[in-house]
C-alpha cells in the first residue's frame, strides 16, 4: 500500500471508531510520556493589597443574603478558568464576615480549613463546636461537618480559606446539604475541648496560635531541627492518628531565621504559601518572587524552589498547605534535590 493510500485507511479506519465511541492509541503519537510530571498550574503570586481591597469591595456590594459566603478565590492564569481554582488539588480564597454577620451554617465533602488573617473575637462553629478566632489559629472543618461563621465582635473579620475543591471536584464527589437553621446551637467550645486532652483527639478541630508559636519557638531555638529546605519547620498534626492535618492537605508553619537561604529542591507536591509574618523572596522554578506579610504564592509539583527571607533582622513566618497526603496515599509522592 503506498503512504497516501495508508493514510487514508487510517483516517477511515478513525472515522468509523470514533463513529462508535472507540479510539486508537496510535492517535497519541510516537512522541509517549513526558520522563517527569508535567502541570499546567504556574507560579504565581497574589498581593494582599489586591486581595485586600477586593474583599472590602465585595463588603459594600456582596451581602450574605445573596451570596452564601462573601469569598475572593485565588484564580490560577494556567488553569481553565470555568472553575477559578488556584491549583488542580487546593483551593485558596479569603472570606470576609463583617461586625454582626453570620455566614450560615452547612456541609459539604470539600474538606476546608481556615487560616486566621485579621480580626478578634468572631467564631467559626464547627459540629456545634464553638472556636472564637484569633490571628495565626488554624480551623479545621473536615468533610462532611457542619459548619457557620458569626461575627458578633466590632471588628471585621478576614481568613484564608484552604479546600480541596479541585480534587473532589475532578472526582465528581460534589455536594452540599444546608443546616435546618441558619445558626447551629453551639453545645462547647473548642477551649472545653483542648482542655480535656486526648480523650477528645476525635473532635479537635482549633489549632491555637499561642499553642503553634510556642511549638514553633521551641523549634527555632534547636539548631539540629533547620530543614535544609524549609528553615525550621512545624507539621499541623492530627492529634488522633498523628497523621496529616487531614486526608487531603498537609497544612504547616515554618520560620525563616533573619536572611536565612534554604537550598532547592522539587517534589510532586503542590503547596500554597501565605506569608504571615515578615517578608522574603522564592525562587521558582527560573522565577523569583517577592513577597510580604498577608501575600500568597503557588508552588507548582516539580518546580525546583527555595526560600529566603528578604530581612537582615526579623523572622519570616510561612503558613502552607500541600497536596502531599493524597500523593502519598497514592503512592505518587517522590522528591528530588
Ligand atoms: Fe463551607
Ligand atoms: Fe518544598
Amino acid at each position: 500500500m503506498n503512504k497516501l493510500a495508508h493514510e487514508d485507511s487510517v483516517a477511515l479506519l478513525d472515522r468509523d471508531m470514533a463513529a462508535k465511541n472507540l479510539s486508537g492509541y496510535w492517535r497519541l503519537g510516537m512522541e509517549g510520556l513526558p520522563p517527569y510530571p508535567m502541570t499546567s498550574v504556574q507560579p504565581c503570586l497574589w498581593k494582599w493589597a489586591d486581595v485586600h481591597e477586593s474583599l472590602l469591595r465585595a463588603g459594600e456590594v456582596i451581602s450574605l443574603e445573596n451570596s452564601e459566603r462573601r469569598v475572593v478565590r485565588l484564580v490560577n492564569p494556567g488553569l481553565d478558568q470555568k472553575h477559578a481554582f488556584a491549583t488542580h488539588t487546593i483551593q485558596i480564597s479569603f472570606q470576609y464576615v463583617k461586625p454582626g454577620e453570620n455566614a450560615r451554617a452547612h456541609r459539604h465533602t470539600p474538606a476546608a480549613l481556615r487560616f486566621v488573617v485579621q480580626g478578634n473575637g468572631a467564631y467559626t462553629t464547627v459540629n456545634g463546636q464553638q472556636c472564637v478566632m484569633e490571628p495565626g489559629d488554624l480551623i479545621l472543618t473536615p468533610k462532611l461537618t457542619w459548619h457557620d461563621h458569626s461575627n458578633d465582635s466590632n471588628e471585621p473579620m478576614l481568613w484564608l480559606d484552604g479546600l480541596d475543591f479541585p480534587l473532589v471536584t475532578a472526582l465528581h464527589q460534589v455536594m452540599q446539604e444546608r443546616y435546618p437553621a441558619r445558626r447551629q446551637p453551639i453545645e462547647k467550645s473548642s477551649e472545653d475541648v483542648m482542655a480535656q486532652g486526648g480523650a477528645s483527639a476525635a473532635e479537635f478541630f482549633h489549632y491555637k496560635w499561642r499553642d503553634t508559636e510556642k511549638k514553633l519557638r521551641a523549634l527555632a531555638n534547636s539548631s539540629t531541627a533547620q530543614d535544609r529546605f524549609d528553615g525550621y519547620l512545624l507539621e499541623f498534626r492530627d492529634p488522633l492518628t498523628n497523621g496529616p492535618t487531614m486526608t487531603t492537605m498537609q497544612c504547616a508553619v515554618q520560620l525563616l531565621p533573619a536572611a536565612a537561604e534554604t537550598e532547592a529542591h522539587r517534589h510532586t507536591s503542590t503547596v500554597i504559601y501565605h506569608a504571615f509574618r515578615g517578608k522574603g523572596a522564592t525562587e521558582i522554578g527560573e522565577r523569583r518572587f517577592e513577597w510580604e506579610q498577608g501575600d500568597s504564592f503557588v508552588v507548582p509539583l516539580w518546580y525546583a524552589h527555595r526560600h529566603r527571607n528578604r530581612s537582615s533582622s526579623d523572622e519570616a513566618i510561612l503558613f502552607s498547605m500541600s497536596d502531599a497526603p493524597m500523593l502519598k496515599a497514592l503512592d505518587l509522592y517522590r522528591a528530588e534535590f
